[in-house]
């Protein structure tokens, strides 16, 4: 992936997660949306950690390795954590969305 390429992939996620926050709509979903862009911004880190970590292997770098190994036992608990969880926020998300006087947005 060359520089614009790189440019061009990183816009789409931003403007995917301002989507996804809600930030140009008013669907009032901003929480479930915004669940499911940390999922999927975590993954984009996952993916990025092994590819780090690769490359640190092939340069026989071991330091740069063990920190991006932490770093991606970190992202891949998170991962899980939402993965686990988003089911919980979107059920409370459409149970408070049914709940009269009570607001699903925060
Ligand atoms: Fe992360």
């Amino acid at each position: 992936m060359d520089r614009v390429q790189s440019t061009s992939y990183f816009a789409a996620i931003l403007e995917f997660t301002a989507h996804c926050s809600g930030a140009c709509c008013r669907c009032g979903d901003e929480i479930v949306k915004a669940a499911l862009a940390t999922y999927t911004f975590e993954h984009m880190e996952i993916g990025s950690y092994r590819i780090l970590i690769a490359t640190a292997e092939a340069l026989a770098d071991t330091e740069t390795k063990l920190v991006c190994e932490q770093i991606l036992r970190e992202e891949e608990n998170m991962a899980r954590w939402l993965e686990e969880n988003l089911p919980s926020v979107t059920k409370q998300y459409l149970d408070r969305e049914q709940t009269p006087g009570v607001t699903a947005k925060h």
